[in-house]
């Protein structure tokens, strides 16, 4: 009985009408009444289903007209169509098409490889790493730029992808701040650091190209070089930073985070430095810096970036606003070397990886009127007793368990595990408890070698730092 298909809600005839036609759609679509099928005359199904006849009569005639049904005078509906031709007309997938396994691009099967950790939920707990304050952020002053640029959108000149007052305000602040070597010409304005990681891996990444990676490192650069299929390499830390394996040809690709390195904050050396770039040679290593917060450094004057030392443009700059605003802004950058320039902007533009127009030209005010340097400033300050909060805390409350490795900046610190490797069942007990910390030996490429917790200071407050320190002392 097709009727006892059917389950009507009650509301007026309007929308019992919408109600029967979707139903039927849907069971004529996916083969439950199949082709040929002669359906009860209207009256018949009207009676079953305690509706009106018009309510039938109309959802009949709809569903004549959309060809699912042949209906002629006087004669019962028969249905014209096989199931699964046409989905179930509700917009939802049929179940053999979820079922159905799509093939998939080579870079998209690799992504299924990449392990690259998103296990954070919301909402955001203390002592969550790699947020900045977002509470601290001058919304007031954001909100009158992007105003203003909205206001101006009518007279802006069509066009450029990446804003000129943008990248030219950024030149001068990377010059003056971070050592950065580039004309406006050589910046990218991009979405976020990830995208530049990504546009990278596109344009220089061949199949089985060798990429170097820092171990423990960002997994988002290691999961960016799987994904276009290059045999990514960890290579080990020590007090100066990321190492060369003594013997190992040099890659296509090595990606560092010099300054802080990701995770542990250490600084990579001078000597360490000129080793990488003495070994890069011009146009077969490329160099990517990513420097997410170097915006951040407390204990003495920031090292410049590498890329300014390098003399033949071997070397990526990448940059994100993620850190130093908010990670809602959306914006990041690529300081592209000039032999690269042209090819990375065609890239950039085929893989759609535009940052909005007028969110650029907000920020390209926000940088030129000082109020970027001005937040830079006001949250060094901030970040830095913050720091100095979570180091003093974790040593006094849990100096038995855990050691701390200061960093000289950034907003994130490790605390390794004193004894044992149970790093990600702390991480389990401790989020239970309203603690959010990562895992370092998630941060490891290969088998793990450093257990401790990667903990967030920029975004905490002393109060709440003391709060998760409480409870910490009480999970351990
Ligand atoms: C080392 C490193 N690079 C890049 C990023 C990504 O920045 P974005 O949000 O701009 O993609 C992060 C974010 O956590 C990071 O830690």
């Amino acid at each position: 009985m097709i009727s006892a298909l059917i389950a009507l809600r009650r509301v007026d005839e309007e929308g019992l009408v919408a109600q029967l036609t979707g139903q039927l759609r849907a069971l004529i679509a996916t083969g439950r009444l199949g082709k040929g099928l002669a359906l009860p005359s209207s009256r018949r199904l009207a009676s079953d289903l305690g509706v009106s006849r018009n309510t039938v009569t109309y959802a009949f005639e709809q569903l004549a007209a959309e060809g699912y049904l042949e209906a002629s005078h006087g004669r019962r509906p028969v249905v014209t169509v096989d199931g699964g031709e046409r989905g179930d007309g509700t917009g939802a997938v049929a179940s053999s098409a979820r079922s159905a396994r799509p093939q998939l691009s080579p870079w998209a099967s690799k992504l299924k490889q990449t392990d690259w950790p998103m296990s954070y939920q919301a909402p955001l707990k203390p002592l969550r790493p790699g947020h900045g304050d977002f509470r601290e952020f001058p919304n007031e002053i954001w909100a009158r730029c992007l105003r203003r640029s909205a206001m101006r959108a009518a007279r802006r000149e069509l066009g450029p992808v990446n804003r000129m007052r943008l990248r030219e305000a950024l030149a001068h602040y990377l010059a003056t701040s971070r050592g950065v070597r580039a004309t406006a010409e050589q910046i990218l304005i991009l979405p976020s650091a990830q995208a530049a990681l990504t546009l990278i891996a596109a344009v220089l990444i061949s199949p089985r190209d060798d990429v170097w990676v820092e171990d423990p490192g960002y997994p988002g650069a290691a999961a960016a070089f799987r994904a276009s299929g290059a045999r990514v390499t960890g290579m080990r830390l020590d007090e100066q930073g990321m190492q060369r394996t003594p013997g190992m040809a040099p890659p296509k690709l090595i990606f560092m985070t010099p300054s802080h390195q990701h995770p542990t904050g250490r600084l990579m050396s001078l000597a360490r430095r000129t080793e990488f770039l003495r070994s890069s040679r011009p146009g077969k290593t490329w160099i990517v810096e990513d420097d997410y917060d170097g915006e951040f450094h407390y204990d003495s004057r920031p090292v410049p970036a590498l890329q300014g030392v390098d003399a033949h443009g071997r070397v990526f700059y990448v940059g994100t606003f993620s850190k130093a605003m908010t990670s809602d802004i959306r914006l990041g950058y690529l300081v592209v070397p000039p032999a690269l320039v042209g090819t990375l902007e065609i890239a950039q533009r085929h893989i759609g990886l535009i940052a909005a127009s007028h969110v650029q030209e907000a920020l390209a005010e926000f940088v030129a009127d000082g109020h970027f340097l001005a937040h830079l400033r006001r949250m060094r300050r901030l970040y830095h007793a913050r720091r100095d909060h979570l180091v003093e805390g974790l040593e006094r409350h849990l100096g038995d368990v855990l050691s701390v490795e200061i960093p000289s900046g950034g907003i994130q610190l490790v605390a390794r595990l004193k004894r044992g490797r149970a790093d990600q069942a702390a991480v389990k007990r401790l989020v239970e408890a309203g603690v959010e910390t990562r895992a370092l030996s998630s941060l490891a490429l290969g088998r793990p070698r450093d257990h401790g917790l990667l903990l967030g200071f920029a975004a905490w407050r002393e109060n709440e730092i003391s709060a998760a320190l409480r409870t910490m002392a009480s999970c351990f």
